[in-house]
């Protein structure tokens, strides 16, 4: 246990808004949170940041496609972000945007001043650059001309660009690695950063570019942006308040952070670039950097284009909140990978949550209700089997501390288990409901119950930073507030004569065939949506919103001082209109009279040189040739066009 005053600050990586984040970045969220919650347990002052990490080429190019500007591309996507983490229940303290003012202005100055202390050159950045990963790499690096990163195309790129000095601090850089064993864990993925990046040479960083505009411009020279990884790595102090004219209350309280909770593929950016940009502009460097494995789908890197991608909300939707928080935290293991299926949830939710856990929570409270009304009394009426199953609890509670402490999440969920089926196994050893039948045994079924109970408290201590309200509902069944860490340290702090509520099932189990249907039909839904998106496929509902009419062109003139435009006069048969069209290239005014052709007519009017034109005219082609769609024959004016 800490001292109370102790800070402890967390945080997650910013995740990139370009797209909605699957459950492998979630369950970043989740982890980071679990660590939160635990060391508010332990007493630390927690300071626990997430948040979003909104510029790049990426983000504008898909803006554009969504025809929306950047700023509403990442309002949506950090919206949906920070709504996801709150689904899943992580409790940040702070989300950041790093399209938030406070941090632009910030980062402007640090790239401005590491610039001036000449930490910062400008040179050129030639190479093969790869968009979706906004990364650029060398001939060599490249993987059959693909990137090396994603396999994707790559494309060959010269530019002007701003560099960070990285060999400058090569060595300062190396030995505070050596001197702070545990600054990466876990070791094998520091080793790796070790011996093919740092120790071969640092090459310069690219930290400016000239060729898309989505991104904090750079203070001097504004037609450069601030390239992702000096923008996306201050977030960490920016977040508490950090500028250089005022460092701000939380940055001195909460800086250096305690745990930097990152995947594997950004452990080279924070276990190089940060430190060295901190060391740069004279800063402490983070005490710890924690590099998760990968989630994938089976065995396979979950990818849209596979088809194989999931989410949270839907796992939530299909599973509930703290099945989901339990099932990605413990199938992630410390130092590798870890995978997901649909049928392993099923039978992990069933086998774990709802028999094992479950059982023992509803069995023990229905039978305290049943026996006893609902109250326990320890009666102290020992046994041997009592003595192993408080032993087992002393053990579980120093290992999963243990294991806690050393981010070992996953093994620490190994360990409640552990205590759960061996209380189910001690349900059955004692076998109440024998006791029960025998009026002299009333003492030792006291006994028995209160030991469970008081067991169950112990894991749904255990259970808080892992499954929050399952933890919570258990406080609830039992009826108590023994919620502290300290207090299963001591195996009997439940209080004796308390009565228990009445028993409500955790989990209810689930029919493993109908929740495989359920999950299919969901993605058949799905592929449709996708395939309707694909082809750009409209409903008869937005194609009834186009109001198409036949109308006869009455005038032409045109207009004055441009070269393409006609005022038109179209006789639409109850009403005549003015509409204006860039005909003139392609038709002279004799040619344009008495056409019989198909006026949009319900398109908002718009002022064209001075001219409000109300309408449009339907035509095809580009370029040399364009023609104007006509109507065949004797059809009235105004007739609706379907
Ligand atoms: N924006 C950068 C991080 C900048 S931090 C200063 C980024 N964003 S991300 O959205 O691509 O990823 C967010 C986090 O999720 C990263 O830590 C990344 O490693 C992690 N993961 C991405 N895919 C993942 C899995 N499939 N499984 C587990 N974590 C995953 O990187």
């Amino acid at each position: 246990m800490c001292d109370k005053k102790e800070k402890y600050y967390i945080t997650t990586a910013i995740a990139y808004t370009s797209k909605k984040p699957h459950i492998g970045n979630t369950y970043e969220a989740i982890f980071t949170d679990a660590i939160a919650r635990y060391k508010r347990m332990q007493g630390y002052d927690v300071f626990f940041m997430t948040g979003t990490d909104e510029h790049g080429q990426k983000i504008q190019e898909l803006a554009e496609k969504a025809k929306i500007s950047p700023k509403q591309y990442v309002d949506n996507i950090a919206g949906e972000i920070k709504s996801i983490w709150d689904l899943v229940g992580t409790s940040y303290d702070k989300f950041i945007r790093t399209t938030d003012n406070y941090h632009e202005e910030t980062v402007k100055k640090i790239f401005k001043k590491l610039y001036e202390q000449g930490d910062i050159y400008k040179g050129f950045y030639e190479g093969w650059y790869c968009t979706p990963c906004e990364s650029f790499f060398t001939e060599t690096q490249l993987v059959d001309n693909k990137c090396p990163d994603c396999g994707r195309d790559v494309i060959y790129s010269k530019e002007e660009a701003y560099f960070l000095k990285l060999s400058k601090y090569q060595d300062r850089l190396l030995k505070y690695i050596e001197e702070n064993p545990d600054f990466v864990r876990p070791e094998s993925r520091k080793k790796e950063i070790i011996n093919n990046f740092i120790k071969p040479g640092l090459q310069d960083l690219c930290v400016s570019r000239s060729s898309f505009t989505w991104g904090i411009p750079v203070d001097f020279d504004p037609k450069h942006v601030t390239y992702v990884w000096i923008d996306a790595l201050s977030n960490y102090i920016t977040g508490l308040g950090y500028t250089f004219d005022n460092k701000g209350k939380n940055y001195l309280k909460y800086w250096p952070a305690d745990l930097h909770v990152i995947g594997k593929d950004i452990l080279r950016f924070h276990m190089i670039y940060w430190p060295i940009m901190l060391m740069a502009l004279g800063e402490p460097l983070p005490k710890h950097i924690y590099a998760h494995g990968w989630m994938l789908f089976g065995q396979d890197k979950m990818s849209k284009s596979r088809g194989n991608v999931i989410y949270a909300d839907d796992l939530v939707k299909l599973f509930g909140v703290d099945a989901t928080r339990f099932y990605s935290l413990s199938e992630m293991p410390f130092a590798q990978d870890g995978s997901i299926t649909y049928e392993s949830f099923i039978s992990r939710y069933n086998s774990e949550l709802a028999n094992t856990l479950g059982n023992l929570v509803n069995r023990t409270v229905a039978m305290c209700n049943k026996y006893f009304e609902g109250i326990v009394i320890n009666k102290n009426i020992v046994q041997d089997v009592d003595k192993q199953l408080i032993a087992l609890a002393k053990t579980s509670v120093e290992n999963y501390n243990k294991k806690m402490e050393e981010l070992k999440v996953q093994e620490a969920i190994h360990e409640i288990w552990e205590l759960v089926r061996r209380s189910n196994k001690y349900i059955d050893e004692t076998m109440p409901w024998v006791l029960a039948k025998d009026e002299t045994k009333q003492d030792r079924l006291n006994t028995v119950l209160y030991n469970l109970i008081e067991t169950i408290r112990i894991i749904a201590v255990m259970l808080a930073p892992i499954m929050p309200a399952t933890s919570e509902n258990i406080f609830k069944q039992i009826n108590s507030d023994e919620k502290t860490l300290d207090s299963i340290n001591t195996f009997g702090k439940y209080a004796s004569n308390t009565k228990v509520q009445k028993a409500s099932p955790l989990f209810e189990r689930i029919d493993e065939v109908k929740k495989l249907e359920e999950i299919e039909k969901s993605k058949e839904v799905e592929t449709v949506e996708k395939e309707q998106e694909k082809t750009n496929l409209i409903s008869i509902d937005e194609l009834d919103k186009v109001k198409l009419n036949v109308g006869k062109i009455l005038e032409a003139r045109r207009v004055e001082g441009t070269n393409k435009l006609y005022c038109l006069t179209i006789d639409l048969g109850t009403e005549k209109r003015t509409i204006v069209s860039g005909l003139v290239p392609y038709y002279t005014e004799e040619e344009l009279i008495n056409k019989k052709v198909i006026v949009v007519t319900n398109l908002k009017p718009a002022k064209l040189r001075g001219i409000d034109s109300n309408g449009m005219l339907l035509a095809a082609g580009d370029g040399d040739i364009v023609k104007l769609i006509t109507v065949d024959g004797d059809v009235e004016l105004g007739a609706k066009v379907h």
